[in-house]
């Protein structure tokens, strides 16, 4: 197939967006820019994952004589790279490392920007050919930049995102990512190496049939989910409604496709997970980002998600994330009188 050219590359893209930005300096255009480099490269070696114990020695030296990593250490050690490389990150958190990576180079601490990274999020479907993706996102920091990042700038907080987005390597690969303008898709065309604006202005439809929930844990769930999916059954043996359930356990692939169709995804707290599963800064404050301005909600059982005040780099939460209408009919079953999802449009929060 031959490239459409009447369609935008990312550069294109993000060149377009500059010029339609007054004051607008790049930085932020290039940061996405280093990132959508690394994914490239961790799309490369992902493709390649069956082949590792072919090609590696006992998995651990492959026929180059180089090291074979775990991918979720090859994704996160890319990632760093890049943005190392890079002027446009002061500092990254990833799940990958339990401290923070400060670049305190001149030109790097003049950036305003803080990376927070999943490089590989569902890694445990590496091994069954299944989508797997890296989920990042990008904070302002709170000290002037001029000078290295502190402790107080890792102290990430939802309100102060600028911009978050996902890699997808699935039967295609994509790059999709959000300003608090829109979010925007953008396929990999690999026989070039280059993104292609596919999906512009991304919208998550108000209602959709789709719920994901691991519902082998049914019975550790609290008694409001429980209802709540009661709930769902009874409307589709009533023939009220149709839903389906979705679930593949890897979360990209979860979120991108309701996303796109429409869908609640729901992680809670589980006896095993009392404080939930999903990882605040580099997995639910990215994904509540894009969907509250793609028009979606997110939240934790009790607020929204990007409300939820910072306590540790790698804190947990209960994640329930998708359509609004659907984010509704489930937040009547939780608390009927918090309107934690609010009356203002969630874009307009941002
Ligand atoms: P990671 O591979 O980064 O540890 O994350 C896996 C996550 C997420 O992708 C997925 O939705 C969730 O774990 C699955 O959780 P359950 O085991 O509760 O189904
Ligand atoms: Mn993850
Ligand atoms: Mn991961």
């Amino acid at each position: 197939m031959s490239n459409p050219r009447n369609v935008l590359t990312l550069d294109e893209f993000r060149v377009s967006e500059i010029r339609s930005v007054p004051n607008a300096t790049g930085e932020l255009s290039n940061l996405l820019r280093d990132i959508a480099l690394a994914a490239k490269h961790i799309n490369l070696e992902v493709n390649k994952a069956g082949l590792v114990d072919i090609l590696g020695d006992t998995g651990t030296i492959n026929i180059q004589g180089e090291q074979v990593k775990k991918l979720d250490l090859y994704a996160n050690d890319q990632m760093v790279a890049v943005l190392k490389r890079g002027i446009s990150c002061a500092g990254i958190v990833s799940e990958e490392l339990e401290d923070v990576i400060i670049f305190d180079d001149e030109m790097s601490c003049k950036s305003k920007y803080i990376v927070a990274v999943d490089p590989l999020d569902g890694s445990s479907n590496i091994d069954n050919c299944i989508s797997i993706g890296t989920i990042f996102g990008i904070y302002l920091r709170k000290t002037k930049p001029g000078q290295p990042c502190t402790e107080e700038d890792f102290r990430l907080e939802g309100r102060n995102m600028v911009s978050a987005g996902y890699v997808i390597y699935g039967s295609s690969t994509m790059f999709v990512f959000a300003t608090t303008r829109s979010v925007n898709g953008f396929t990999l065309d690999p026989s070039i190496g280059e993104f292609y604006l596919s999906h512009p202005n991304i919208q998550c439809p108000a209602k959709g049939s789709i719920y994901s929930i691991n519902q082998g844990n049914y019975y550790h769930y609290a008694p409001e989910i429980q209802h709540y999916l009661d709930h769902i059954l009874r409307k589709n043996q009533e023939k009220e409604s149709t839903y389906t359930q979705r679930h593949v356990a890897s979360m990209v692939a979860d979120l991108h496709r309701n996303l796109i169709k429409g869908g609640i995804f729901l992680n809670p707290a589980t006896n095993a997970f009392p404080k939930g599963k999903l990882r605040l800064s580099y997995e639910c404050n990215p994904w509540a980002f894009i969907f509250e301005v793609a028009g979606g909600a997110a939240t934790n059982g009790e607020q929204r998600i990007l409300d939820i005040p910072f306590k540790d780099l790698h804190q947990r939460t209960p994640l329930f994330i998708g359509s609004k209408g659907m984010m509704e009919e489930l937040q009547s079953f939780m608390q009927p009188a918090n309107t934690m999802l609010g009356v203002e449009t969630a874009n307009a929060k941002i």
